[in-house]
């Protein structure tokens, strides 16, 4: 099985960026051709364009959004809903820690969101801070969920990569599959760049990785999914 590499745009790009980092991507990463494994997860307003210029490029990457709505279709002033995503974006990011930390957002408000997801196709991809969230948060038998491990500590800050270690990393995987019915592959996320991307991803347990700060960058973004492509998961 191929690693899943995640890039998370968090707030960031303008569509005309947005665009310009598609086209360099699609020269930088030519070569290696199959991108079926890689997934940008970007703000409600990019989805569209990009969805489009994806087409165009013939490129087979797949297009996930930062956040959905709790709420199904109604009267809920500037809420996004599952169901408007469908059709534009195949992944819904959620439970990430930015999420919880300033929306305060509490594993209820995103269950209600993974409930979404169901109604309306998306796959969620759930972020874990701690191994001991997977029980309560990863709550769906289908096994269609994508699962992250990222420890809000780990997650870069102002140009500062500090992953957690390999070792505490590999600890952690193990407590989450422990507790989850089927055989998920674990993602790790925090401080993943070109330099330390191998470290991480040439461990056979380790399902993929969620790219922040690095992936804003097409360079080394399409650095990242290589090196993803060069091992397989367990
Ligand atoms: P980072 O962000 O790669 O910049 O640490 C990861 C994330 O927050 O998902």
């Amino acid at each position: 099985m191929k690693k899943v590499i995640i890039a998370n745009w968090k707030e960031n790009k303008t569509v005309e960026e947005a665009l310009a980092w598609l086209s360099d991507f699609r020269v930088l990463a030519g070569t290696v051709g199959d991108f079926s494994n890689v997934i940008l997860c970007v703000s409600a307003p990019l989805l569209f364009p990009m969805r489009e210029k994806i087409k165009g490029l013939k490129m087979n990457l797949s297009l996930g959004v930062e956040d959905i709505s709790v709420f199904d279709e109604g009267a809920f002033t500037g809420e996004i809903g599952a169901f408007q995503i469908k059709g534009l974006a195949k992944f819904a990011l959620l439970g990430h820690s930015e999420r919880r930390k300033y929306f305060k957002e509490t594993p209820e408000t995103i269950l209600l969101k993974m409930n979404q997801c169901t109604k309306y196709d998306l796959r969620p991809i759930i972020c874990l801070s701690h191994p001991e969230e997977a029980l309560q948060l990863v709550p769906d038998k289908r096994g269609t969920e994508i699962v992250v491990y990222e420890p809000p500590t780990a997650i870069s800050s102002n140009g500062v990569f500090h992953p957690e270690s390999l070792a505490s990393v590999l600890t952690a995987v193990l407590k989450i599959q422990e507790k989850l019915p089927l055989g998920h592959p674990i993602l790790y996320g925090g401080s993943i760049n070109p330099e330390n991307a191998a470290d991480y991803l040439s461990r056979p347990e380790i399902g993929g990785v969620l790219v922040g700060a690095a992936s804003l960058d097409s360079r080394s973004f399409a650095a990242i999914s290589q090196i993803g492509n060069s091992y397989e998961v367990e």
